[in-house]
């Protein structure tokens, strides 16, 4: 696995969001999965500028979502599909259209989501490259600790770290029972894989996911067996990388 470490957030996003335009470059019809997440905002932000300045195409690409909160939907600021809009699509101009594919976590059949997301990935994938955050107990999407690495999409209930630290996503209390995710054999199954991680409250478990030997408790950790994964680190984030 690829460890870049970088000064600070910015320049690390800077690189990580270079990255990602690089591969719709390549391959306009890439299809690309994006974290939601504070981590990955200023890169989606830089995606925009660098679309607006033409320096990737932004018409043909296709788009899945990572994860979504069970009960939430695109009227919920911090819900994959309200963010992922909020700080990418929409200052794109683009819509939500068939080249997208967002989970709809106010559905009420929630096997159809999955169903819908395997139906897409068949369709269009695999992924070309997917940017993942970590959780502050090593999720990747909402695969939780446990996770089997061969995992498929689903629906799970959400560990009680993640329910506490998702509440900085909300103005108002929400509940938080359950998550919907594209799973770790998605993941792996990606032809390059992106881990953002910023600020020293992210060290530890950096640290257990990338340097400690695989294991399903630390889900990230996943991407050590990953052919093509790189992580992104902030100074802060890599702080313990060798302690
Ligand atoms: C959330 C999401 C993940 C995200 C992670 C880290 O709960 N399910 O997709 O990557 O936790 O989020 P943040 O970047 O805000 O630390």
């Amino acid at each position: 696995m690829d460890i870049r470490i970088f000064p600070n957030h910015e320049a690390m996003t800077a690189a990580a969001a270079d990255a990602v335009a690089g591969v719709i470059t390549r391959k306009p019809d890439a299809l690309i999965c994006l974290a939601a997440g504070h981590t990955p905002v200023d890169l989606m932000k830089r995606l925009v500028v660098h679309a607006r300045e033409g320096k990737f195409p932004k018409d043909r690409f296709r788009f899945i979502s990572l994860d979504e909160w069970v009960g939430l939907g695109p009227k919920d600021s911090g819900s994959c599909i309200h963010d992922v809009g909020k700080y990418f699509l929409d200052d794109m101009g683009l819509e939500r259209g068939a080249r997208m594919f967002f989970f709809d976590g106010l559905a009420k059949d929630m096997q159809a989501q999955i169903d819908g997301a395997k139906a897409f990935l068949a369709a269009h994938g695999p992924i070309d490259v997917i940017v993942l955050g970590i959780g502050m107990n090593g999720h990747i999407g909402f695969n939780e600790v446990g996770s089997a690495f061969d995992s498929d999409v689903r629906v799970l209930p959400l560990d009680e770290t993640s329910k506490t630290v998702g509440a900085k996503y909300f103005d108002t209390p929400r509940t938080l029972e359950s998550g919907i995710t594209i799973g770790m054999r998605q993941i792996l199954e990606a032809k390059k894989a992106f881990l953002l991680a910023s600020s020293a409250k992210k060290a530890d478990i950096v640290r257990q996911a990338l340097k400690d030997p695989p294991t399903e408790r630390v889900p990230a950790s996943v991407l050590q067996k990953h052919p093509a994964a790189t992580a992104f680190l902030d100074a802060g984030a890599a702080a313990k990388l060798n302690g």
